[in-house]
């Protein structure tokens, strides 16, 4: 558990606030609660290709500050496709940034990994959306960054890359400094580092232990998509400690199911994860909440 860091910001979805949430404090939320009734009989809405992304500009009106969202196994961690129950109204005014005041945490640190491309011009993938949707991250000192694709992220050159950081709403001098605190790895991240792999893997616990350094008086938010790997990275973040670490993740899960067929096509060509079950997908995200991460689905 992280200590008490100070002032508490509820500002702009506040109305409904009986009890804040700090990055460095996890007192009085509890998190949301699953349906595993609804599990088995799970249906997916059509056309997810009519997805829209954007911000939140209002909140549900039974959105509850002092509870996570729900994780909505039957919707398969997604729900509806667009509408006030579509993800980016539903699960962002959650996000900790949005209540919590990390001005005091020690170090701010955001690591996405599989972040895609840099600039997804609109699309939800990619790193410079993420800023945009998660508005407190532009303040942040440490942005890491891994792709395992090569030539699919990359930085604008320094005119660009500033006016879309601005655009995304980082200040100016923020985004003066923003290369010298913005690193990239073309890289796997797994449970473990192993070389041998092309390009090679970082060990998850490794990187936030060893390479970083990272301590519970940092706040560290972390986006991962990582095709199947996430069930035995988050598995050995539980058992080794390390998600004490993570105040938040934003983490996409992958498993077989016949919606998700239908939807996605998953599991159509055999992928090692297609052995996860939708329960295996839950307990993911609930051992995580259970350890105090507020962990939330993506997208
Ligand atoms: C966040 O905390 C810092 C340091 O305590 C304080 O200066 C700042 O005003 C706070 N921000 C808000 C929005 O409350
Ligand atoms: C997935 O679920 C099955 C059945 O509940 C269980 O035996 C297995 O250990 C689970 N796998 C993981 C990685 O949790």
């Amino acid at each position: 558990m992280k200590r008490i860091y100070g002032a508490l910001l509820c500002l702009a979805f506040a109305i409904t606030v009986s009890k804040c949430q700090s990055a460095c404090e996890r007192e009085g939320v509890v998190c949301g609660s699953v349906d595993h009734a609804a599990v088995d009989t799970a249906t997916l809405a059509p056309s997810q290709s009519k997805r829209r992304w954007s911000a939140p500009d209002k909140c549900l009106s039974d959105t509850n500050f002092a509870h996570l969202e729900d994780l909505w196994p039957k919707m398969h961690f997604r729900g509806p496709i667009s509408g006030p129950k579509s993800y980016f109204h539903r699960v962002p005014p959650h996000y900790l940034g949005r209540h919590a005041n990390f001005t005091r945490c020690r170090r701010r640190v955001y690591i996405d990994v599989g972040a895609g491309q840099f600039n997804s011009q609109g699309s939800s993938e990619g790193f410079l959306s993420m800023m945009k949707l998660y508005p407190s991250l532009v303040e942040f000192d440490e942005f890491y960054v891994f792709e395992a694709v090569p030539g699919k992220y990359v930085l604008p050159p320094p005119r660009e890359r500033k006016r879309v950081l601005k655009n995304a709403g980082m200040r100016a001098s923020r985004a003066a400094t923003f290369n010298r605190r913005h690193f990239f790895m073309q890289a796997f991240v797994g449970a473990r580092s192993d070389t041998s792999t092309v390009p090679p893997t970082i060990g998850f616990s490794d990187f936030l232990l060893t390479m970083l350094q990272l301590q519970p008086a940092d706040a560290v938010v972390v986006k991962m998509d990582v095709e199947g790997y996430e069930y035995e990275v988050v598995d050995t973040l539980l058992r080794d400690g390390t998600a004490e670490l993570i105040d938040e993740i934003m983490l996409e899960v992958h498993y077989s199911h016949p919606d998700m067929l239908r939807a996605f096509r998953w599991c159509k060509t055999p992928q090692f994860w297609c052995k996860y079950s939708l329960d295996n997908a839950t307990s993911l995200y609930t051992s995580l909440r259970g350890s105090g991460v507020y962990a939330h689905t993506w997208p």
